[in-house]
């Protein structure tokens, strides 16, 4: 392997190397250097010139181990309302948008479709199936590209499955979502797509609440609490959720597993070796390249963290990235090292909003990882050009070329 080529770009600087708390480049570059709550230039991050008269609010950004999880556990003065202004705009009012008491009722909801049973029943008909399928596509040939091939693929082809779509609608469903998400791109093409996605579902939701089958949206159909249901507007908010918040996730998050282990090949010849240690890798994985480097919350009233006053209604960025490499926390935070003490990390957030599908994308990472491990001598392909991980918001590398015998 030359290991030359690979660089792990826009991790987050050292201390030494960035000085300046304040960081306007979008990620959560903001290492717990001077300061744990940081002030956001949203001007800046915005790239408004100083002679537009806008008015913003002021703006932070959390970037400390201990005031990331205070911001996370506290939903009542942190909000998530502000999702409605962004997201809520295509996915419709969501789960993630939500704040208590609603949260709470909806996501009870919701978790019914999420059990050990529920999860046991996908890893064997539809995860192992799926990951055998892709990884039979190149087994015999002795090079793939690990991305394209394998881990961009399979997790929306697993929420595909799981929804109970038929299969021959899957490229269509892929491509809607893509568009879903990429609204920023081009904003009429978002809103169709989001529409497209209300018809198709709300079809399929009509036909399950009258014939119920052995998937996700006739248990969400069926779930009820209290003698109260989801209505279709509430299935549909959360199915359109599912491929950013699922897919997108797991695919950037396995590859960078994948990128941690190829750029250190003792520890990939430790996990091969002895496959209990799979956890702790996705664990590790997971903490040092987050796929999703920040979310956003809003003050609901004024509060104060480590001496900083937040006044009310400020947006706040909530870096786990960054919380994940707090140096006061972790030895070492920059390396990738999967033999390293386990310890509660911020990636999947925490408090209320902890994420719901973290136990399916542990399980999902794990039966990818080893089927890519059982490869005979798998290697990055030492002609392979500047492999890394890049990305602000989220992250994964663009590709990672192997060779295996
Ligand atoms: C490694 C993969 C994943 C990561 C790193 C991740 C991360 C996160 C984070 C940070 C949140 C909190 C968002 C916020 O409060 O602003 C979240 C929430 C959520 N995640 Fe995940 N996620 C992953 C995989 C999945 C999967 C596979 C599913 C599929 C079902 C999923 C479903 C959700 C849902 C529904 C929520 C909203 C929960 C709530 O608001 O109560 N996630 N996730």
């Amino acid at each position: 392997m030359r290991a030359a080529v690979l660089h792990t770009h826009a991790q987050p600087p050292s201390h030494a190397d960035h000085p300046d708390p304040v960081s306007s480049d979008g990620y959560c570059a903001d290492r717990v250097t001077a300061a744990p709550v940081v002030p956001l230039d949203l001007r800046a991050e915005y790239g408004i010139p100083d002679d537009m008269e806008i008015d913003l609010p002021p703006a932070y950004r959390i970037v400390g181990y201990d005031e990331v999880l205070t911001v996370l556990r506290d939903g009542e003065t942190f909000s998530s309302a502000g999702y409605a202004m962004s997201m809520g705009e295509v996915f419709g009012h969501s789960i993630l948008e939500m704040d208590e008491p609603e949260h709470h009722a909806y996501r009870a909801l919701i978790q019914q479709a999420f059990t050990r049973k529920a999860m046991e029943s996908w890893e064997a008909d539809i995860v192992r199936p799926v990951v055998d399928d892709l990884v039979d596509n190149f087994r015999d040939r002795g090079h793939a590209e690990l991305v394209k091939e394998l881990l961009f693929p399979f997790p929306v082809t697993v929420i595909g499955k799981m929804i109970g779509l038929p299969d021959d609608d899957l490229p269509v469903f892929h491509r809607k979502g893509v568009e879903l998400i990429t609204i920023m791109a081009d904003i009429e093409r978002g809103y169709q797509a989001s529409l497209w996605l209300y018809d198709y579902f709300q079809k399929i939701i009509t036909e399950r609440r009258a014939d119920p089958r052995n998937d996700l949206i006739s248990v969400l159909a069926q779930a009820e609490l209290e003698g109260q249901q989801l209505t279709d507007d509430e299935i549909i908010a959360f199915l359109r959720l599912l491929l950013p918040a699922g897919a997108e996730t797991t695919y950037r998050s396995s590859s960078n597993l994948m990128y941690g282990l190829l750029s250190n090949p003792d520890q990939l010849e430790a996990l091969r070796k002895d496959r209990s240690l799979m956890p702790q890798a996705i664990e590790e994985g997971v903490r040092w390249e987050p796929p999703l480097t920040s979310i956003g919350r809003t003050a609901a009233r004024d509060v104060e963290i480590e001496g900083v006053l937040i006044p009310k209604g400020s947006p706040v960025s909530v870096c786990m990235a960054s919380a994940n490499r707090d140096e006061s926390r972790w030895e070492n935070p920059d390396a990738f090292d999967i033999f390293r003490d386990q310890k509660q990390h911020m990636s999947f957030a925490f408090g209320p909003h902890m994420c719901l599908g973290m136990h399916l994308a542990r399980m999902e990472t794990s039966v990818a990882i080893n089927a890519i491990l059982d490869l005979p001598n798998l290697r990055l392909d030492p002609a392979a050009e500047d492999v890394h991980i890049s990305g602000l918001a989220f992250r994964a590398p663009a590709g990672l070329p192997v060779l295996f015998d």
